[in-house]
């Protein structure tokens, strides 16, 4: 498979392309595994994308990356229970929510790196330097293009507001996309007003909390409802020449524009505090705030880049420039167990 290890290697530099190339006969993957250690990645990324990145940072550096995927709850659980022995050595998640209990469980070691402080913006990395942001995306407001733009909608605001009865569809408040936008609104807006938001939307729903961004962004381009929000990348997925009637059927607001900019929410790593090689989980982690590293991440998942400087897909791109909330994401995990708790006093299941 030295084709694949070459394949790999778009963007990667001569010396490493040799290191692949010279490994002659190599039949595997392996053949990029020089003796340069190894990194126990704990990841609930899963994208195909992302294994291609983890091999070009073997081909470049010899150190061999080791992966276990599983879903974020339970690869902290792993991790505490392992305990001083545990052989993680990155935590890589999605959500805010998740890397401040990662932080907050104390599993994650400060890194200090001039590296990571200087490519990741200080909104997108815990202020204590636990975790760093490696994409984001934008929690935006959907509607129906046929009815039109919604009239006085320009903010998360707004979808309170009694003119949207009956109007808008949203997935269920166990989301944790939901929970961080509720986190931000804690945040700015202060917990009574955020706890009134709630209701409000809930008693603007056209139907009961039902399906994933995927399914509702169906039903608004269907007619079934006019308005939803969603992951900016679940729209990137309609656009292919199969679902782009779809994508054609919507209009898209970034919300909060003219006030706090549109949420955004983060996937990001940390180094764990017992890594058994914390010298290659830092190496690592600096090699995914790389723009080679970083296009790899954002675009498998049509997601913004974190690092600075660098553009998202054409796809992404296609959906418009936004100002984006600078609240820390520190501070939206913070409030995220106050947020569940004011959607369910106000009944959104
Ligand atoms: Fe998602």
């Amino acid at each position: 498979m030295k084709n694949l290890c070459l394949a790999a290697l778009a963007s990667v530099s001569l010396a490493a392309l040799a290191a692949c190339a010279d490994q002659g006969g190599g039949e595997s993957k392996a053949a990029c595994a020089a003796a340069a250690g190894e990194v126990n990645v704990y990841s609930s990324r899963h994208y195909d994308t992302d294994l291609a990145l983890y091999e070009e940072f073997t081909c470049e550096t010899g150190i061999k990356v080791n992966r276990i995927e599983a879903e974020a709850d339970a690869l902290l659980e792993r991790i505490s229970a392992e305990g001083e022995f545990s052989p993680a050595d990155l935590f890589i998640t999605v959500d805010a929510g998740r890397l401040w209990r990662a932080e907050e469980a104390g599993v994650l070691a400060p890194v200090d790196s001039p590296v990571l402080a200087e490519r990741i913006p200080a909104s997108l990395r815990d202020p204590q330097n636990r975790w760093f942001g490696l994409t984001t995306r934008a929690r935006i407001i959907i509607y129906n293009k046929a009815k039109g733009a919604p009239t006085g909608l320009e903010t998360y605001e707004d979808l309170a507001k009694p003119e949207f009865k009956g109007r808008i569809c949203m997935r269920s408040s166990s989301s944790i996309y939901n929970i961080a936008l509720l986190a931000s609104m804690i945040a700015h807006d202060g917990e009574a007003k955020a706890g009134e938001w709630a209701k409000g939307v809930v008693a603007n729903f056209k139907r009961a909390p039902q399906g994933n961004d995927m399914s509702n962004i169906e039903a608004v381009a269907a007619g079934e409802c006019d308005i939803s929000l969603v992951n900016t990348y679940y729209l990137a997925r309609f656009d292919t020449p199969e679902k782009r009637a779809v994508l054609d059927g919507i209009g898209v607001i970034f919300p909060n524009q003219a006030t706090t900019g549109t949420h955004v929410n983060l996937s990001g790593a940390g180094v764990v505090k017992t890594a058994p090689n914390r010298e290659n989980a830092v190496k690592f982690l600096e090699y995914l705030t790389s723009e080679s590293a970083q296009k790899y991440l954002a675009n498998g998942n049509n997601e913004y880049p974190a690092a600075k400087g660098l553009a998202p897909t054409s796809a992404v791109e296609a959906l418009g420039q936004f100002k984006a909330d600078p609240l820390p994401a520190a501070e939206i995990g913070r409030n995220q167990a106050r947020a569940v708790e004011l959607y369910n006093a106000a009944g959104w299941n």
